[in-house]
């Protein structure tokens, strides 16, 4: 760490760079503690640069062993070495050639950025700034090259070598044990999509041909002996590379595309050009190790990283400011993939309910940023809910604004224009407005304003005009360094519903409205339906279709006239989440002093629930979403403040209970009746059963009687599939009992020598909400299969306790926040990305009841005043407002 990694960085700074790098040639030599890379860069001065600009690289961890400027090593006088840069005071006019040599030390790397071993397989990952731990580069986004990369090693731990691109060569150095193979990536690309692996790894490989008639060759790497885990990736990508095609166009262009799985992975995957890196567990899946919600995110992220072959990598960011350019946009393209061949409209449920549990506290805290960010001190902090999942849903209102024809026109003009290139948001959205001819000035804020807009709204029907008002007012809060917002262009999808449950015609100045779709651009704005014969009841943001926060004041009738009437699949769904939400914030509002929730309440909550549990024309998934209940962190956010986790965890149990009860004859019926036999099949249908199923098994446990004990022991006892497996294990884990021990210690001498289905076993425990979850989890810390150092580990231990068990992390005492505050400052000094992303669960402490709230600061100045990696001091100073 030095200083400058300390100072803000700001968009407004940018210039462009003074010098290009055209060409690179590596070459790698592998070794566990002494890698040597030779590089060869082929540089010429940008077009306004100045002669005799110095050249700045960026470098970090490196040995520096030459440099030289045309074939010439330069005396240690012509070149300056300082923390992170290499200065060549001055370079030749004109278009020279520079060789570096460095060595690196691959197995002292626990950041797990650059080039480092996992499990004894060689593997880099550079994005965003860490091709400069590898040589020293420009190491920036806009800086663009073709590679040629030869890559040796001992051929006996290290028989695989890929790298970027196509296969070139490869060959054996005689009498020395070593090998080499050469790759060359013709597409010209930013250091950051730079990769290369060596280890011994098995594999599984495939082929696609292209719309177009290229044949790609498939390849996906794992650790020997799991090559049977492989197949679902393997048909995910296929279906990604077709559904690309068929939707945007866009096809593959290279001869191979591969995938490797490493075990040490600071996030999800990596989209490496033609050489995809992936977190195993992103990978690896097989029935009895893998759960459905595994089988849809393996399908999801495959389908992200290969969707970045277009949207992140043929044209790619000029900057790290524009990150929401590729992620936004990917992460909405592999949305509507998921939508496609697996979640139907189920998909838009979990996207939204994602987008309200991480981007909405985020967005309402101190960590505070626009989609684009106007300033960081460390990149890496950036890879957020804000740029990622609110990013896909600026992308997703365009589609909805434009149409989906015109917007996949942008899509088509923005490759037409930009293909090859580092391009910003501006880009993008001028590729939008110019394909479809509309203004799209006023939805830019939406890139550069933070903070979820409020919009008011409220429904006044005149009997004597047939006319129905809508008034709809935005407010966009105030954000941390944004006191005072323009109003925002959102399109707000609407209906109205008669008596009867039919939709009404919505017609506007005697013309109809399509889609129901309004767009709201002014602070305050009416629209007047007319010709509505008679009071109607509106449906308001349907399919979500604004990432904005709704209050309306409609009656409980209401809510449950729509949950049962409401034709759009997502509203009636929200419906239902509204009504038991309003129940269990009421009863939580004080404290422990619990207003019961209303009994008679809760019994109508159970009656309007029943036709959609009960249809079975709906899909099983659907329904299984209808039955879970609001999350305490949901409950959280409605309160918004004077936040008492246990108050909160009591009020929504006794809903539990009392809905359970209430609909026991209609669980009774799913449960038996949804029971499957027969091999395990991923597809849709058979998961969407299952997750109805669980579901029920779910809700029917609430009661916690010694019955529900033992039908979630026989449901465990009684799984074919980890689907089954690990719903049973969650729900006894909740409920101490000699149930509980005995599947805990099967799932446990079963899977002990797992790491990925061990993970589960501790993410089960760090989540039960029991009073001594602080404990349980400390005392797991000492588990001999428990590690610091993997970061899988630590998510599903740490992480899980510190994000998905709020009355444990928030207990009243503040043993969970010094847990945390511990745990991070021990990892932040070997891994500061995974100790960073852990102390983001501090974002909401300032909505606490004040007990709480104090314990969490002591907590967090406490960090403050010890050393911190820049990524941990950004966040804690950030988080306690002092930044
Ligand atoms: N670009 C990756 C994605 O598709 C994100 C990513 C992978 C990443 N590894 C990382 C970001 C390491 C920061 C650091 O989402
Ligand atoms: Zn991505």
């Amino acid at each position: 760490m030095n200083d400058e990694s300390r100072s803000t960085k700001f968009l407004e700074d940018y210039a462009p760079p003074d010098y290009l790098i055209k060409q690179v040639s590596l070459d790698v030599r592998l070794a566990p503690k002494d890698a040597r890379i030779a590089s060869t860069l082929s540089i010429e001065p940008n077009a306004d640069t100045a002669a005799g600009t110095p050249l700045v690289l960026d470098g970090e961890a490196l040995t520096l062993e030459r440099v030289a400027v045309n074939g010439q090593d330069l005396e240690p006088g012509r070149y300056t070495l300082a923390p992170g840069k290499l200065t060549i005071a001055n370079p030749p006019m004109g278009a020279f050639t520079l060789d570096i040599v460095t060595r690196c030390d691959p197995e002292a790397n626990t950041e797990l950025q650059g080039l480092y071993l996992s499990s004894g397989v060689y593997c880099t990952q550079c994005e965003p700034e860490g091709f400069r731990r590898i040589t020293y580069f420009v190491d920036r986004p806009d800086v663009l090259a073709t590679y040629t990369v030869r890559v040796e090693a001992d051929r006996e731990s290290a028989p695989v070598l890929l790298s970027n691109g196509n296969p070139v060569e490869t060959g054996e150095i005689d009498g020395t044990g070593r090998h080499y193979a050469v790759w060359h990536d013709p597409h010209p690309k930013p250091s950051y999509l730079f990769a290369l692996v060596g280890g011994n790894l098995a594999s599984v490989h495939d082929s696609f041909t292209t719309a177009s008639g290229r044949e790609v060759a498939l390849g996906i790497y794992v650790e020997p002996g799991k090559e049977d885990r492989c197949d679902w990736a393997m048909e995910s990508l296929k279906r990604a590379m077709r559904w690309d095609e068929e939707r945007f166009g866009l096809e593959y262009d290279l001869d191979v595309f591969n995938i490797v799985a490493v075990s040490d992975f600071n996030m999800g995957a990596m989209e490496n050009k033609g050489l995809n890196i992936f977190n195993d567990k992103l990978v690896l899946a097989r029935p009895d190790t893998a759960s459905d919600a595994d089988y849809t995110a393996i399908e999801s992220v495959i389908a992200h990283e290969y969707f970045h072959n277009w949207t992140g990598n043929r044209v790619t960011c000029r900057d790290w400011f524009q990150l929401c350019l590729k992620e936004g946009l990917t992460v909405f393209r592999d949305q509507e993939f998921t939508g496609d061949v697996r979640m139907g409209p189920v998909e838009r449920i979990l996207t939204a309910r994602l987008l309200k549990a991480r981007q909405f506290p985020e967005d309402a805290g101190p960590l505070s940023h626009p989609v684009r960010p106007a300033s960081y001190i460390e990149i890496n902090n950036f890879y957020t809910a804000t740029v990622y999942e609110k990013g896909a849903e600026l992308c997703r209102m365009l589609q909805t604004l434009l149409g989906q024809d015109a917007f996949r026109q942008g899509i088509a003009l923005y490759f037409e224009r930009h293909d090859g290139e580092a391009a910003t948001v501006e880009d993008f959205v001028s590729a939008m407005a110019d394909a479809s001819g509309r203004d799209l000035a006023q939805f830019m804020r939406w890139y550069t304003q933070s903070g979820t807009p409020e919009l008011a709204c409220s429904l006044d029907y005149d009997a004597h005009t047939k006319t129905a008002k809508l008034t709809v007012s935005q407010v966009v809060p105030p954000t941390p360094g944004q006191i005072r917002k323009e109003p925002m262009h959102i399109p707000l999808k609407v209906g109205l519903i008669g008596a009867n449950g039919d939709e009404l015609p919505l017609k506007l100045n005697g013309e109809l409205v399509q889609d129901g779709l309004l767009e709201v651009t002014e602070r305050e704005q009416v629209f007047e339906f007319e010709d509505i014969p008679a009071p109607p009841t509106p449906s308001i943001l349907r399919d979500f279709s604004a990432p904005v926060r709704i209050t309306s004041s409609l009656k409980p009738k209401q809510i449950e006239f729509l949950m049962i009437h409401d034709s759009d699949p997502f509203n009636r769904w929200q419906a239902a989440q509204t009504y038991a939400t309003n129940l269990i914030a009421s009863a939580a509002r004080n404290g422990l002093d619990l207003e019961p929730v209303s009994g008679t309440q809760a019994g109508r909550l159970a009656q309007a629930l029943e036709p959609t549990l009960r249809d079975e024309t709906l899909a099983p998934t659907y329904r299984a979403e209808t039955l879970k209940l609001p999350s305490e962190s949901d409950i959280a956010r409605e309160l918004g403040r004077d936040v008492d986790t246990d108050a909160i965890l009591m009020a929504r149990d006794t809903l539990r209970t009392t809905l359970s009860t209430a609909l026991a004859a209609t669980l009774t019926e799913i449960y038996e009746g949804s029971a499957t036999d027969g091999a395990f099949s991923p597809d849709p249908d058979s998961a969407g059963r299952r997750a109805l199923r669980n579901a029920a098994l779910d809700l029917m446990s609430a009661t916690g009687t010694p019955e529900a004990v033992e039908r979630a022991l026989r449901h465990y006892r009684g799984a074919t599939n980890m689907t089954d497996a690990i719903m049973a294990l969650s729900v006894l884990s909740q409920i101490p009992s000699p149930a509980r021990d005995e599947a805990l210690e099967h799932f446990y001498a079963r899977w002990q020598d797992d790491p990925l289905v061990l993970d589960k076993w501790f993410a089960v425990q760090a989540r039960a909400a029991r009073p001594d979850s602080v404990e349980t989890v400390q005392a797991l810390l000492g588990h001999p299969k428990f590690s610091l150092k993997n970061p899988n580990r630590v998510r599903a231990l740490i992480g899980s306790f510190a994000m998905a068990n709020p009355s444990g992390f928030n207990r009243a005492d503040g043993a969970g926040f010094r847990f945390l505050a511990d745990q991070a400052l021990e990892i932040d000094g070997f891994n500061p990305h995974v100790s960073a992303r852990l102390l983001g669960a501090f974002e909401s402490w300032k909505t606490l009841e004040s007990g709480r709230q104090a314990h969490a600061k002591a907590a967090l100045e406490t960090l403050a005043g010890q050393k911190l990696s820049t990524d941990a001091y950004e966040i804690v100073t950030k988080t306690l407002g002092s930044a």
